[in-house]
């Protein structure tokens, strides 16, 4: 079951919490994602929810983000990003609430981005890197899946990056 008011799995086997000091190293602005840290005692960034299905080809893990609204500085929060372990495997995020984008990226540098609103899908094919970006004013809420062996690598993201980053300038989404 899915609390849908809440934005969270009932009853998770696994309830992944990352704070901000998790994201030292990602924001542009690290300043300011310190004072966050010091000022609301390392306030929650993020939590993934999931049920535990084997991590073996065929099957499908599937859970829910739920990430928090906010800025660092004038730039969005974000989760780290990651290409799969098994790097062609590819996911979709189905929008339960909020608003935001997926930014993604290939090893290569080619970038993309889709819209998040409630109920639209969006699919990450194989070999793309993968941040959402929270938007909005309240908590940005998808169901994910993807292949059950596919694992996250996060190496290459915190290195490199993504090739845009989103920031709320003059009451306006900008991507810079
Ligand atoms: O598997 C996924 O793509 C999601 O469950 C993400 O792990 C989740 O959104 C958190 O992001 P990240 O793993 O980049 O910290
Ligand atoms: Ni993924």
């Amino acid at each position: 079951m899915i609390d849908l008011l809440k934005g969270e799995m009932e009853n998770p086997d696994r309830h992944h919490v990352t704070r901000a000091s998790g994201l030292r190293g990602y924001y542009a602005n690290e300043p300011e994602l310190e004072r966050l840290i010091q000022t609301r005692h390392d306030p929650v960034h993020y939590e993934v929810f999931e049920h535990k299905v084997p991590a073996e080809a065929g099957h499908v893990m599937f859970g829910i983000s739920k990430l928090q609204p906010g800025l660092i500085g004038q730039e969005c929060f974000f989760t780290k990003g990651h290409y799969h372990t098994i790097l062609a495997t590819g996911e979709t995020y189905l929008c339960l609430a909020g608003q935001g984008l997926m930014l993604m990226r290939t090893p290569e540098g080619d970038f993309a981005c889709e819209e998040f609103v409630p109920g639209r899908l969006v699919y990450v094919p194989p070999c793309w890197g993968h941040r959402s970006v929270n938007t909005g004013s309240a908590p940005l809420v998808t169901l994910f899946q993807y292949q059950g062996d596919a694992g996250h690598n996060y190496g290459n993201i915190v290195d490199e990056g993504f090739p845009r980053r989103v920031y709320l300038r003059g009451g306006k989404i900008v991507l810079d």
